[in-house]
């Protein structure tokens, strides 16, 4: 049997939420701690749906929220922590004022680690004193479903470090795979990211409109993807041909530094997409919800299909 580990999770919204209810689901002793007591007084029952929602029973349910205390202060929480995943907003001085309070109040040997989406591990850890033990832990929405955990090394991360998160999430039943250099986007960001900026471009340059952009991923490559990645697939047509493909290709691809002006013009118009009823596409309430139930049934659908 795998050991149990005593972790803390900072912050309880939509990450810290599904970080904690996949520790407690394998068994880890999780302390979870947000500064707004709403976040905190609805914490138990949101984890409780996320599990119904992937086929747990009532029983099954109230076992893993016994595994989950919840604390008024991170000091209360990191206290005995062998590891500690910070869920916090994406701000840098938020973060960084968070992790010296971690460090402060946790064991020496305790692990740190950030959920940042895409700012700099080195850049939130850099002020810490033993920065040998922090490291990044970028985990995906929503994290109880998406196996994949990108374990981010900074220039001072040690190897056990990255071996213990590694072997913790292994035993958790996420996929952890290690971003050897700390770079914006890590690796899934900065593949999802150069699929979107061609997907606007597409757009912008009035090639096709947005939806026929969604269709062509979903009924076409998008199909293989989870079976089916990229540099496989490379290898099963032949890297010549995708050397040819190269050649003719790349050089009319969308190569601009920063944001399309046509994504700007989106946001300063107030389409910002689902919540306000027009981004890219026009949402009625109704289609937004349809579109959220389709994720969530595909992926719980995809854990079955993919386990055989
Ligand atoms: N939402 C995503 O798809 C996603 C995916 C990967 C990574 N992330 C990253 O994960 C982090 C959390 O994102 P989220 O979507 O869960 O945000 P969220 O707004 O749902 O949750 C953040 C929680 O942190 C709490 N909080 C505020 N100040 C705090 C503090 N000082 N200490 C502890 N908690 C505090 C808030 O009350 C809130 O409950 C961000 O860094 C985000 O960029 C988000």
């Amino acid at each position: 049997m795998t050991r149990s580990f005593q972790t803390a999770v900072l912050g309880a919204g939509l990450m810290g939420h599904g970080i904690a209810l996949t520790l407690a689901r394998a068994g880890h002793r999780v302390a979870l701690t947000d500064p707004v007591a709403d976040a905190l007084a609805s914490v138990h029952q949101r984890i409780a749906a996320s599990l119904s929602l992937m086929g747990e029973g009532d029983a099954r349910i109230a076992q893993i929220l016994k595994q989950i205390d919840l604390f008024d202060t991170v000091p209360a929480a990191v206290t005995g922590a062998d590891f500690v995943f910070e869920a916090a907003p994406e701000k840098l001085e938020l973060k960084q004022a968070l992790f010296a309070e971690a460090e402060a109040h946790a064991p020496e040997a305790a692990i740190l680690a950030s959920n940042t989406s895409v700012m700099p591990i080195t850049q939130i850890m850099a002020k810490l004193k033993r920065r040998e033990r922090a490291l990044g832990t970028h985990w995906w929405n929503p994290p109880h479903m998406i196996p994949l955990v990108e374990v981010i090394r900074t220039e001072w991360t040690s190897p056990e470090a990255m071996d213990a998160v590694t072997d913790l999430l292994a035993g958790a039943g996420k996929t952890p795979v290690r971003v050897e250099k700390d770079v914006p986007g890590f690796i899934g960001n900065r593949l999802q990211h150069a699929l979107w900026r061609e997907a606007i471009s597409l757009v912008e340059r009035g090639i096709c409109d947005a939806e026929a952009v969604d269709t062509v991923v979903k009924s076409c490559f998008g199909r293989r993807l989870s079976v089916l990645g990229p540099l496989e697939n490379a290898d099963l047509v032949g890297t010549e041909l995708t050397l040819d493909i190269h050649r003719t290709v790349l050089a009319d691809l969308e190569d601009r530094k920063g944001p399309s002006p046509y994504l700007e013009g989106l946001v300063a118009e107030g389409k910002l997409g689902m919540k306000s009823g027009e981004g890219f596409r026009k949402w009625t309430p109704e289609e937004a919800q349809t579109v959220r139930n389709r994720v969530t049934t595909h992926l719980k659908k995809l854990d079955t299909i993919l386990e055989d």
